[in-house]
Parts: C-alpha cells; structure tokens; sequence
C-alpha cells in the first residue's frame, strides 16, 4: 500500500517535470510565428525553431536556462545583448534566439 503511494507520487513528479519542460519551452506554432512578427516581418517556424535550439545550446553553459516566459518581452534584448558578449554569441544566432525568446514571453509571459 505504502510502496504503491510512492511508486504514484514519483511518477506524478516525473510527469510534472515533464510537463513543466514542455511548458517552459515550447515548439514553435502558428501563433507563436503571429507574436514574433510584430518585431520582425520575416520570422517563420523554421527561424523560431532555430531560435529554440540555439538557445538550449548557448544559453546552458554557464547557468540553468530562464525560462521565456520568466521575463517580459521588452526586457530580453538588453539581457541576450548582455550574455551574447559575454559568450559571444554571432550576431545572426543572438537574434534567433532573442526572437525565439520574445515571440514566447509575449504569447504566454508574465506581461499577459
Ligand atoms: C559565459 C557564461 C554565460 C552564458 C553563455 C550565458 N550567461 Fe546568462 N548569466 C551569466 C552570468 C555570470 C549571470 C549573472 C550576472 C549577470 O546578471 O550579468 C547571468 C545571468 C543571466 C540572467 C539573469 C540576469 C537578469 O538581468 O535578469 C538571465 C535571464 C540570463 N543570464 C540569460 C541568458 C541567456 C538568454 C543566455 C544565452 C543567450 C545566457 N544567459 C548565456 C553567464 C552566462
């Protein structure tokens, strides 16, 4: 009986961990590509998922990636310039990233 609870509760907390993941950083979707273009015409899903890739590769070294949505959108371009310099960061990657960054916080960020 005992063991069963544990054995529910843990897969509970894998589930939420899983779920939690999933929320935080999301793939790409219409609705994101709509958020992204009122900063830049030109955004796809292909440069959004570009933008979700580079940021779990160059945004992990040093600490735990933020979550996008931790931030609103009007505050990452002056954070992704801070750390794009201190990582070097090529510019081209940097605005993925920060497109991915914004088009999330904004569709599901703390400023909604
Ligand atoms: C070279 C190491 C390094 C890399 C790579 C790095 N960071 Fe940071 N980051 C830091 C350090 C050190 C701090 C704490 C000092 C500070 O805030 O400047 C920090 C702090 C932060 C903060 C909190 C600061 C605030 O003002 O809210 C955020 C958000 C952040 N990083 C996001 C990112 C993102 C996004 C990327 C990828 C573009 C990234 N970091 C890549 C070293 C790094």
């Amino acid at each position: 009986m005992k063991k069963q609870w544990l054995w529910n509760s843990g897969l509970f907390l894998c589930l939420a961990i899983i779920a939690a993941c999933a929320a935080g950083l999301p793939h790409p979707t219409d609705a994101l590509v709509t958020e992204a273009r009122r900063s830049d015409p030109s955004a796809t899903i292909e440069t959004l998922e570009e933008g979700r890739k580079l940021f779990i590769a160059d945004c992990s070294g040093c600490h735990n990636l933020r979550r996008p949505t931790s931030r609103r959108p009007e505050e990452w371009p002056k954070i992704v310039e801070r750390m794009a310099r201190r990582a070097k960061i090529p510019t081209n990657d940097k605005e993925r990233i920060l497109e991915y960054l914004m088009a999330v916080s904004g569709a599901d960020g703390p400023s909604k």
